[in-house]
Order: C-alpha cells, then sequence, then structure tokens
C-alpha cells in the first residue's frame, strides 16, 4: 500500500508541466515555455512544408474574418493589412513579414515554438522583435482554439506594428514590463490585456477594433462592438485593475482616441510608477 503510494508520488512528480497541466483539464499548450536557448529571427526563419491542408485553413479563416472587418476593424488595423500584403492564398512567410516591419518600424519577427514564458516574451517586445508561431489550428479548432496559433499571431498582431505609433508604445510596453516586477508585472499584464489584445479605439467613423484577440476571434468581432459590451474611456489607472476572465467574451473594454494617446497614457503611467525613465 505504501509503496504503491510512494509510486504513484514518484510517476507525479516526473511529470512535466504539460502532463499535468492536461491531468488537471487545461490546455497544455496554454502553459507559457520558458526558451531554453535562441530561436530563429528574422533571415533565420524557414518557410515550414506545410500540407496543403493548412493552407486551406489560413484560407477559410482568412476570408471568414475579413468579410467581418470592414466598418469594424480601425483604418489602421487595414491598412497594416496591406502593408504586409496579406492574402488567403498561402499563409504568409514570418520571414517576409520581418523584412517588412524592419522598413517600415523597426521591428523584427522570431519563430517561437509556441507561447512562451513572459520574460522571454518581454526581452523580445523591448527589442523591437514580436515572436510568432509558425503552425495553424487544426481543423476542428477552426472556430475558437486556447492557444495561439500562426492565425491569432499574424492576423491578429501583425497589421498594426506597421504603426509607427503602436510599434513604438508596444516597443515602451516590452521595456517597462521586462523591468517590472510582483503588483506591477500583473498590472501590466492587465493592461497588455486590455489593450494590446482586446482594444477599441475611436476612430472618426466610430468605434473600431484594434486588439489582436478580438480581431482573430470569430465571436469576439461582432460581440465586441454590440450592447452587450461596457465600454469605458482610456485610463491606465484603471485599465491596470480591472478584473477579466480568459476563458469567456469580454463584458467591459477601453476605448483610446488614438495610438499617440496610447503611447502617452502609458509612457506617463510608467514614469509615475519608476518603470521608465
Ligand atoms: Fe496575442
Amino acid at each position: 500500500m505504501e509503496d504503491q503510494k510512494k509510486e504513484n508520488q514518484t510517476a507525479e512528480e516526473n511529470l512535466s508541466a504539460y502532463e499535468k497541466a492536461a491531468q488537471e483539464g487545461i490546455d497544455p499548450r496554454c502553459i507559457p515555455q520558458r526558451l531554453d536557448g535562441p530561436v530563429p529571427e528574422h533571415d533565420e526563419i524557414v518557410y515550414p512544408n506545410y500540407p496543403k491542408s493548412d493552407h486551406e485553413s489560413w484560407k477559410f479563416l482568412y476570408e471568414r474574418q475579413m468579410k467581418l472587418l470592414p466598418g469594424r476593424a480601425c483604418n489602421e488595423y487595414m491598412e497594416g493589412t496591406k502593408v504586409l500584403k496579406l492574402s488567403p492564398d498561402k499563409i504568409p512567410f514570418l520571414k517576409d513579414l520581418s523584412h517588412v516591419f524592419l522598413k517600415t518600424t523597426g521591428w523584427k519577427v522570431a519563430r517561437v515554438p509556441g507561447l512562451i514564458h513572459e520574460q522571454n516574451f518581454f526581452e523580445m517586445l523591448r527589442r523591437r522583435v514580436f515572436p510568432s508561431t509558425d503552425y495553424i489550428r487544426g481543423k476542428e479548432e477552426l472556430d475558437y482554439t486556447p492557444a495561439p496559433d500562426l492565425f491569432h499571431d499574424i492576423f491578429g498582431h501583425m497589421p498594426l506594428l506597421t504603426n509607427k505609433a503602436f510599434a513604438s508604445f508596444y516597443q515602451k510596453f516590452g521595456e517597462a514590463a521586462f523591468k517590472a516586477e510582483g503588483k506591477n508585472r500583473t498590472k501590466l499584464e492587465t493592461f497588455h490585456w486590455f489593450t494590446v489584445e482586446f482594444g477599441l479605439i475611436n476612430n472618426p467613423e466610430g468605434r473600431r477594433i484594434y486588439g489582436a484577440g478580438i480581431l482573430s476571434s470569430l465571436k469576439e468581432v461582432e460581440h465586441s462592438l454590440s450592447d452587450k459590451v461596457v465600454v469605458k474611456p482610456f485610463d491606465p489607472e484603471k485599465i491596470v485593475v480591472q478584473q477579466y476572465d480568459v476563458w469567456h467574451l469580454q463584458p467591459i473594454l477601453f476605448a483610446i482616441d488614438s495610438f499617440e494617446q496610447l503611447e502617452k497614457g502609458f509612457d506617463k503611467w510608467c514614469k509615475e510608477n519608476g518603470l521608465l525613465n
């Protein structure tokens, strides 16, 4: 009996974080992994040998989402999709996108194996490097996947990285978050959630979406602009303490007036909290 218990205990200790998560019902892809060495950046990135079905998934997701975005996604995002020459025909090559960023905003792309540890993530952002996956969700997960894939990373995040004000804000975010500890770290993660992932913006034509978590999600696009959501004005003090739930449609969002406002407001909050000089 005791021996059995001991055996079970040892087996338990030998499980990787991924296996433990799977046992507890958490999708292991949602556990951030710490990088144990350098990852390919910019010209070092190679194009995977995608099966035909992966290109079909990209085309399906791209066309379905693009139908929803005019009049809903912000002008700066739509402009970015043109600058990057995104098309439904084939999965974009991270290296090509990296070259466009280098010319427009000085950013580059790194290819990462999945959700990475926050310290790795912030360290890249502060160097103007955007970590991206290069695999796409399976056919059975086209409507929803809990973990990042290339559709979220490329289609959701990358168009805005061609915008100077946003790109400048995001570098500062990496700088501040890399330094932040304890409560401040949590506050900055919350700030990231309500801006980079779930942000809204007041364009001259009306309220639009800029958050990647919304832009790459089938349900959030319509939900985020519906009357089911309470939209609050941009205020870093309020954003950093706002509760959120990653598993459900978002009931509360924040709207900025411009990316300049986002950058200035963030900069001011960080300076007041000793996170930027
Ligand atoms: Fe994201």
